[in-house]
């Protein structure tokens, strides 16, 4: 949302009043964010009277009519800084400098590493429970999304899968990212907390940190058996049934449905003929983990065309529910063999007016908001 152009073209009309442009003053950004709903983002001209009439309905359903004094939920500021900064060339290294130095949030803290570590272990327990094919685990793996540190690459290679594929879009690991998570994991297995590693682990890491200066977080991880692809899992170069087990964690709830059924689609292809893939996914809305003032449900009060206001390409959310990810599996001829779900109680779910796309769901699957132990699918054959 207010994307650059949007605001410049918002700002001179209230240059000549006395107006600091603060993005993260709030007043301005509960102006900015009525303007832009204001106009119209294909043509950035102000909406026709039709459209904004249309536009104040969706406005007040979500408790946003225009000239009304509201108070602004701070998560409109976390949505309204990342919509800002999406827009920017190069977005994520402004976001990882936000991240870093304004939310501090781009900290590997003990708390963090361990709840990753613990997806890892669960991946290679349900490969080991549901693969009936020895050996238990597997040879080669396949991580969909990369992110900021590599857990759950790291944690497979050192529990004995042989290849571990980590895929991401973009490129979001540093050398000292890589080596803060060798070092968690160092520190965690010396206080008996990552026993699913084997006893050669802590040689193994060892022998990566001394690597020197000049290696690359590619070479790095390349010690450890781990190839780093950076590429739209859509279109993978890897041998059809080549891949034991693939996983992904807090990732099939950012990318776009379309996106989701050929990233299937192609994990079908590359996955072997008992292979297994378990996938933890976030259903949750993602401001409220900035917002202690929303639920989890918040998000699914706004109708599309209001929600792709607060939505951004940075931490894209695209609201699928439980039944959708059942569907999604489906179709690409995967069947579920297990499932985890976890919700809040529905009185919460409650609190929210669904928006009208929400009410085909039966409340209880709606409720579902992380898949603590993974959607877990197991190749149907084809
Ligand atoms: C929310 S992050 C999850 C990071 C990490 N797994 C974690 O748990 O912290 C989702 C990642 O998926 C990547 N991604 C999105 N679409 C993708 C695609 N089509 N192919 C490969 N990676 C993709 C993004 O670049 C992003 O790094």
């Amino acid at each position: 949302m207010l994307p650059i152009n949007l605001i410049s073209e918002v700002l001179p009309t209230y240059a000549s009043k006395p107006r600091p442009v603060l993005i993260l003053n709030a007043a301005r950004l509960k102006f900015l964010l009525l303007e832009t709903a204001t106009l119209n983002r294909a043509t950035h001209r102000p909406r026709t009277g039709p459209e904004m009439a249309t536009w104040a309905v969706e406005l007040a359903k979500c408790g946003l009519e225009q000239g009304r004094e509201f108070a602004l939920p701070s998560w409109y500021i976390k949505a309204a800084v990342q919509g800002t900064l999406s827009q920017l060339p190069n977005p994520q290294r402004y976001n990882r400098w936000f991240q870093d130095h304004v939310a501090k949030s781009l900290r590997l803290t003990d708390t963090y590493f361990l709840t990753k570590f613990q997806q890892c272990e669960r991946h290679l327990e349900y490969y080991g429970r549901h693969n009936s094919s020895e050996p238990l685990r597997p040879s080669v793996a396949l991580e969909l999304g990369t992110g900021w540190f590599p857990i759950i690459p790291i944690g497979l290679a050192l529990s004995g899968v042989e290849t571990v594929y980590s895929v991401d879009i973009q490129s979001l690991l540093s050398r000292e990212t890589v080596r803060v998570t060798l070092e968690m994991y160092a520190k965690a297995q010396a206080r008996g907390q990552v026993t699913v590693l084997r006893a050669d682990a802590p040689e193994r890491i060892k022998t990566v940190l001394r690597m020197g200066e000049r290696a690359s977080e590619k070479d790095l991880l390349a010690h450890l058996g781990i190839v780093l692809l950076i590429a739209d899992a859509r279109h993978l170069s890897l041998d059809t049934g080549s891949i034991d087990l693939i996983c992904s964690n807090n990732t099939l709830g950012h990318i776009p449905r379309a996106v989701i059924v050929e990233i299937l689609r192609q994990f079908h292809r590359i996955v072997t003929e008992r292979g297994i893939m378990s996938h933890h996914i976030d259903l949750a809305d993602q401001y409220a983990k900035f917002d202690r003032g929303i639920t989890v449900y918040n998000f699914l009060k706004f109708s599309d065309p209001v929600w792709k206001i607060f939505n951004n390409d940075l931490q894209y959310q695209n609201r699928l529910r439980l039944p959708d990810f059942r569907e999604l599996h489906a179709e690409a001829g995967f069947e579920i063999l297990q499932e985890s779900n976890r919700s809040q109680p529905l009185k919460v779910l409650k609190q929210v007016t669904l928006a009208s796309r929400f009410e085909r769901y039966k409340a209880e699957e709606l409720a579902v908001h992380d898949r603590s132990a993974p959607v877990f699918a197991g190749f149907a054959g084809a």
